[in-house]
C-alpha cells in the first residue's frame, strides 16, 4: 500500500467505519436454501422458475443431516449464512440453529412472523415487490395482500429491512412503498426484478431501471436514517458497470467455488469470494451462483451479487478518496444490515454516510451522468 489508505482513514467518519469492520473481523460467507417448500408462488420467482425446489431439504426425521451440515461449515470456517429458500419461516427450528451459530440474514416473504423470542438480533430481509396492487398481483396470486400482512407482522420491529424488489415499469410506486415501510418502523433496501419468465410489460427489466434509480436517490434524500443501501450501490446495479467492466459471469464474485462449471472463471484473474458456496436445500449440492445453474446474467440485478462485486474490487476503489468512500460505505452497509456490527450504535451513522456520498458525488459527477464519470475515472487509472 502506498499510504493512500492511511491518508483516507484520517477522515473521522471513514476511520470509524473501518475500525468497526476491523473489530468485527472478516466474513466467510455461504448461502443456503433452508427449505424447498414455500407458502407462495410469486410470478417469475427464480427459485421455482429454475427448478430449485427439486432439491429437497432433509426431512424432520433426518435432523442429524442438518446438524452435520452446520458442523461441516463451521469446520470450514464459515461464519456467515444468507438464508433463503423456499420460505425459511416454515422451518423455525433450523433457522434458530443457523442463527445461534452464524452471522447472516434471512430473506422471508413476511407472511409468517419470525418470533422475536430466540431471534432477538436476527437480520430479517422482508420481501415486497411493489405497492399493494402490484405486490398482490405478483406475489399474492391476485388475491392475497402479502405486503399488508408483512407490514402487520413486523410493525415497529427493528430487525426488519424491507427487501424491495422493484420492477422496471413501476418506479412511480417506490415512494409510496418506502413511506409505508418507514412509517411501519422498519428499514428499506432495494433489489431489482429480472423478468426471467419473459412476461414483459411493467416487469420487463430490459426497459432499464433509470427511473427506479432516480426514485431511490430521492428516497435516500427523504429518509436518510432508514435507507439501508446507498446511491452508489444502486448505481452499480442499475448500470451493470464497474470501472469499465460489464456485469456478467466473467466478473460475478458470488460463484460456488466448488462447482465444476466455475473452475475456468475462477482462474481468470478476476476477483471473487474465495469461501463462497450456494447450497441447495439438500445441503449437499451447490449451484453455480447465488441464483442457479441456468440463470442468465443479463437478467440478474441481484443486490447481493452486485454488492460482492463491489467488495472484491477493493483495490480499484483506492484510486481516490471518493471511490474509497463508495467502497467502504458498501462494506459498512453490508456489516450493518447483517448486524455484524452493533446495529443500534452503527445505524446512527446512516445519515452521515448518505450525506457524505452525496457530497463526494456532487463534487465529481457531471449532471445526470454517473456512468460517464465512472468510466472517466477508470480511463484515468
Ligand atoms: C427466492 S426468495 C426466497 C425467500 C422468501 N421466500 C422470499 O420470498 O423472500 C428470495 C428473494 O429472491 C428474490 N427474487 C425472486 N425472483 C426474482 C426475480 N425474478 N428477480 C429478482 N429477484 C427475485 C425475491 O424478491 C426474494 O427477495
Amino acid at each position: 500500500m502506498d499510504g493512500r489508505l492511511e491518508a483516507y482513514l484520517q477522515d473521522p467518519l471513514l476511520h470509524r467505519m473501518h475500525e468497526d469492520i476491523k473489530s468485527a473481523g472478516p466474513v466467510y460467507p455461504i448461502q443456503v436454501d433452508l427449505t424447498h417448500a414455500c407458502n407462495l408462488r410469486c410470478q417469475g420467482c427464480y427459485f421455482f422458475s429454475e427448478g430449485l425446489d427439486a432439491f429437497k431439504a432433509p426431512k424432520p426425521a433426518e435432523e442429524a443431516l442438518f446438524d452435520e451440515f452446520i458442523e461441516r461449515e463451521k469446520a470450514r470456517r464459515t461464519n456467515y449464512v444468507t438464508i433463503l429458500g423456499g420460505e425459511p419461516s416454515l422451518m423455525l427450528d433450523r433457522l434458530k440453529k443457523l442463527y445461534d451459530n452464524f452471522w447472516g440474514v434471512v430473506v422471508t416473504n413476511g407472511l409468517r412472523k419470525i418470533p422475536v423470542e430466540g431471534f432477538e438480533n436476527l437480520a430479517i430481509a422482508a420481501s415486497v415487490w411493489g405497492d399493494h396492487e402490484t405486490d398482490t398481483r405478483l406475489r399474492g396470486n391476485g388475491k392475497l395482500d402479502v405486503f399488508a400482512r408483512g407490514l402487520q407482522n413486523y410493525r415497529d420491529d427493528r430487525r426488519v429491512v424491507w427487501y424491495y424488489t422493484t420492477t422496471a415499469g413501476n418506479a412511480h410506486e417506490v415512494e409510496s412503498v418506502v413511506k409505508q415501510c418507514v412509517e411501519n418502523g422498519n428499514y428499506v433496501g432495494f433489489n431489482f426484478y429480472g423478468d426471467i419468465g419473459g412476461i414483459g410489460g411493467d416487469l420487463d427489466h430490459r426497459c432499464g431501471f433509470d427511473a427506479v434509480r432516480r426514485k431511490i436517490d430521492h428516497m435516500v434524500e427523504r429518509y436518510p436514517d432508514r435507507i439501508l443501501t446507498s446511491s452508489y450501490i444502486a448505481d452499480v446495479i442499475t448500470s451493470g458497470s464497474l470501472y469499465g467492466d460489464q456485469w456478467g459471469f466473467g466478473v460475478c464474485a458470488s460463484l460456488s467455488t466448488d462447482h465444476p462449471k466455475n473452475q475456468e472463471r475462477l482462474k481468470s484473474g478476476k476477483p471473487y469470494l474465495h469461501h463462497y458456496r450456494a447450497y441447495n436445500a439438500d445441503l449437499t449440492t451447490t449451484r453455480g451462483c447465488c441464483r442457479s445453474d441456468v440463470y442468465d446474467c443479463a437478467n440478474c440485478r441481484d443486490t447481493w451479487a452486485h454488492m460482492t462485486w463491489i467488495l472484491v474490487n477493493a483495490e480499484r476503489h483506492l484510486i481516490s478518496k471518493a471511490e474509497f468512500t463508495n467502497w467502504l460505505t458498501t462494506e459498512y452497509i453490508f456489516y450493518l444490515a447483517s448486524r455484524i456490527v452493533d446495529f443500534e450504535a452503527s445505524v446512527k451513522l446512516l445519515p452521515s454516510i448518505h450525506a457524505r456520498l452525496q457530497t463526494e458525488r456532487a463534487r465529481k459527477v457531471p449532471a445526470n451522468d454517473l456512468e460517464v464519470s465512472r468510466q472517466a475515472a477508470f480511463e484515468g487509472l
